[in-house]
This record gives structure tokens, C-alpha cells and sequence, in this order.
């Protein structure tokens, strides 16, 4: 059996670790559009040396960001490297920027960790006032104030018992300026959050802390992951309000979310949440992931009768959704998602026409989550591009792809081939450095 071939299938194929490497050469094929002037950047687990392929999983494995540099038209580096951290574990999930601040993020009680448009990671302590660093992957960016919400939980916290989860909000210059404990005796897994105009959207399903399984010997997840399908816990969303801290409960139906597109308030005072819906995970009968397929789904909460009401809005699996960068809490029209069947489409959702257009890479091909860069001066929503890492196993490399996403079917305006393949992994973003 070659390393590539473990029979841990997050360790199989292209979810195999890479070394660090760095080039200036790079192969562009069409053009580059000469307004993009940034960094892409993502995040992803890349366990080290050895590795227990019996055993790991990979949201253990150590974060490594894969980062290509463009500039008027032209590609200047790519580089992949470790995320190294003052404080331990390097955050292996998602990497963003926040006023003047690159972090790559975890969730579970790791701090994040600070880096600089070179890739370089620096010691600096990240929201000063702050007395414990647990955060989140999945924090939300109010565009008209700046200010970072989080929801976070910590297992260290889990472990002595206490069944809470933190709503932290960040200025826009990093500093702490709320960390409020809510309670959540079952101590959920609260991987995303979601914010509106007035609230922030807490999930506490039924995915809970389960510290005894680790030690089952019938657990097919492996990797000692410490959280189980909880049938005894009733599924809530909370509504936080941002203001006067009040908080509405809302029981919906039983279910599991990673990831949201996006949340707002309507007309009515409801708030609409888009998300991929999971029926059930974590489950010793649908091991975690690529067991259960998430769909695309809305409920409307609504705060005055406390009741959610839930659609299907397609009938394909897909994850990894994204929207618009400035439009976290705000009325989307598109979101942008991975076909998380064969990889090998990127999906681009219309909510108000209710359609989903495909991009199609090709049989050979593996994609992963696809990144939405507004235009500057757009003029519409969707006026901008659609980025992403696509691996091609007939190569085994990848390409950093360029959409248009408002020919979001046609061929890709720019592929830049890397010298090495990426391995799958989890978020990223794009950088304005101009
Ligand atoms: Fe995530």
C-alpha cells in the first residue's frame, strides 16, 4: 500500500499531505483580469510526520495555508506553508482578513493566529483584552460597522463541564469589545454562526460533546473526534440580540449545519437563514463526512411566534457555500457553492429566481470551495469573480481558477497551474492589497 492509498480516506488521494514550497514560476493559461490585485489564501489540515493513519482525522491536521499572489494580470508567487503558532496548535481551518489583520482560524478553544500578506506568522497576541483566545472559523464581518461576531465554544471548558458557548464581538481594530457566555448545558459542536441586523443566530444542535466515545472501539469516525449525534437534544436557534443581549429560542427541526450562505431580516421582522442542511451526522451510522449529503435550505425563523418554518431549495448535494463578502447579515441574491457529490461542479444559486447554475471542470477534476471577489465599482450583486483551487488527478496538480460570475457556466477567464497539487481542505479568501 503506497502512502497515498491509506486506508484512512483522509489520508487517500489528494487529501495527502504536501511539503512546503514556494515558486515564482507560474503557467498562466487566458488572462488574468489586471483589477485583481491580491492574495488568495486558504486553509486546510496537513498532518506532520508521523502520521497514525489509524487514527487521524482531519480536523486534527496541522493547518497549512497555500497562498498565490496576483497583480496586474500577472501571477508573482505561490507558496504553501505551515502555520506556525505562539500558542500551540496552528489553526488548521480558515484564514481571513479583519481591519488590518490576516488571522487563520480554528474553533474548539485554539487561538488564532496572525500572519502577514507575505505568509509570514507573527507572535503578535490577537483581540488584546481578550482573557481566553477561544474563537471560531466561522466569524461574520458587519460591513457597516466593521465589527467581527463570533459565537465560539471551548472543549477545554467542555471537558470541566460547562455547557456554554461565547458570543464574542471584535472593533474593527481587534480589540475585545463583548465576550457574553450563553448557556448550552448539552455543549454543542457550533461550527458557524450568523448574523442580521439585529441578532446573531446561535446553533445549538444535536451534535454534543461525547467525551466517552473516544475510547469506543465500534467508533467508525476515528480520530478521537469528541462530539456524537445527540437524539435527547431538542434543536434551538437562538436570537441573540446584539443590543440588549436578550436572547429568543426557537426549536426547529433536528438537523446539523457546518455552514451558512448567509442570514437577514425581512420586511416582517423574520429572519431568513440559507445554509446546507444536514439530516443527521456525527452518528455511528453515518460516520463523518461523505456519509449524510447536505442540501441547500431555508428556514424563516420568526421571533414573534417562535416558530421556523424549513424548504429544500435543490434537490443536489452541496457545502462549502460562500456569498458575498460585504453581505454577511445583509439580503443576498447569490450564494456560491461546492457540488459535494463528484467535486466536480461549482454551483451558483439564485434565490430570487430559485436556479442553480453549474460550472462543470470535467470528469478529471476535484474543485474546492469557490470564493466570490466583488469587482471594484460593481455594479450588481454578482458583478465580480469566482476563485477557487482545482485539483486535476490526470496531472496531479492544481490550478488557481478564475470565473466570471456573471458567465459563471463559461470557460474559466484564467487557470494558473501550481507546481504542486493542493490537498483538499477547508476555507479561504481573497486579499485586496492594492
Ligand atoms: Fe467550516
Amino acid at each position: 500500500m503506497t502512502k497515498r492509498e491509506s486506508k484512512n480516506k483522509f489520508l487517500s488521494g489528494n487529501w495527502y499531505p504536501v511539503e512546503e514550497t514556494s515558486t515564482t514560476e507560474l503557467k498562466i493559461s487566458g488572462e488574468l483580469p489586471r483589477e485583481l490585485s491580491g492574495l488568495f489564501l486558504r486553509n486546510g489540515p496537513n498532518p506532520k510526520e508521523p502520521i497514525n493513519h489509524e487514527n487521524y482525522h482531519p480536523f486534527f491536521g496541522d493547518g497549512m495555508i497555500h497562498g498565490i499572489r496576483v497583480e496586474d494580470g500577472k501571477a508573482l508567487w505561490y507558496k504553501n506553508k505551515f502555520v506556525t503558532s505562539p500558542f500551540g496548535f496552528g489553526p488548521n481551518t480558515h484564514v481571513l482578513k479583519h481591519g488590518e489583520k490576516i488571522y487563520a482560524l480554528v474553533e474548539g478553544g485554539v487561538s488564532p493566529v496572525i500572519m502577514d500578506s507575505e505568509m509570514n506568522f507573527l507572535e503578535e497576541e490577537p483581540f488584546p483584552a481578550a482573557d481566553n483566545k477561544r474563537f471560531t472559523a466561522h466569524p461574520k464581518i458587519d460591513s457597516d460597522t466593521g465589527e467581527m461576531h463570533a459565537v465560539s465554544y471551548d472543549f477545554g471548558e467542555y471537558v470541566n463541564g460547562l455547557g456554554q458557548v461565547h458570543y464574542v464581538t471584535i472593533d474593527s481594530n481587534g480589540k475585545l469589545i463583548k465576550d457574553q457566555i450563553i448557556e448550552t448545558p448539552s455543549r454543542p459542536m457550533v461550527h458557524d454562526c450568523a448574523i442580521t441586523k439585529n441578532y446573531v443566530l446561535i446553533f445549538d444542535l444535536p451534535v454534543t460533546f461525547n467525551l466517552g466515545r473516544r475510547d469506543d472501539d465500534n467508533n467508525p469516525i476515528g480520530g478521537d473526534y469528541p462530539v456524537v449525534w445527540n437524539d435527547k437534544h431538542t434543536s434551538r436557534v437562538g436570537l441573540q440580540n446584539k443590543k440588549t443581549d436578550e436572547i429568543i429560542w426557537i426549536e426547529v427541526n433536528p438537523g446539523f449545519l457546518f455552514h451558512i450562505v448567509n442570514s437577514y431580516e425581512d420586511d416582517n421582522g423574520q429572519v431568513v437563514l440559507d445554509f446546507c442542511r444536514y439530516e443527521r451526522l456525527f452518528d455511528f451510522d453515518n460516520p463523518l463526512p461523505m456519509g449524510q449529503k447536505p442540501f441547500l435550505t431555508r428556514w424563516i425563523l420568526d421571533p414573534k411566534t417562535k416558530t421556523c418554518s424549513e424548504e429544500m431549495l435543490d434537490d443536489r448535494p452541496m457545502e462549502f457555500s460562500r456569498v458575498h463578502p460585504d453581505f454577511d447579515g445583509k439580503q443576498h441574491r447569490f450564494g456560491y457553492l461546492l457540488n459535494d457529490g463528484r467535486l466536480n461542479n461549482y454551483f451558483k444559486h439564485d434565490f430570487e429566481k430559485s436556479e442553480t447554475i453549474a460550472h462543470d471542470f470535467g470528469e478529471s477534476c476535484q474543485a474546492a470551495e469557490p470564493v466570490f471577489i466583488p469587482r471594484k465599482n460593481a455594479k450588481s450583486e454578482d458583478d465580480g469573480f469566482v476563485v477557487g483551487f482545482v485539483y486535476d488527478k490526470t496531472t496531479d496538480l492544481s490550478d488557481f481558477v478564475v470565473l466570471d460570475a456573471q458567465n459563471f457556466s463559461d470557460a474559466p477567464l484564467a487557470r494558473v497551474t501550481l507546481p504542486q497539487r493542493v490537498p483538499f481542505g477547508f476555507h479561504g479568501s481573497w486579499i485586496n492589497l492594492d
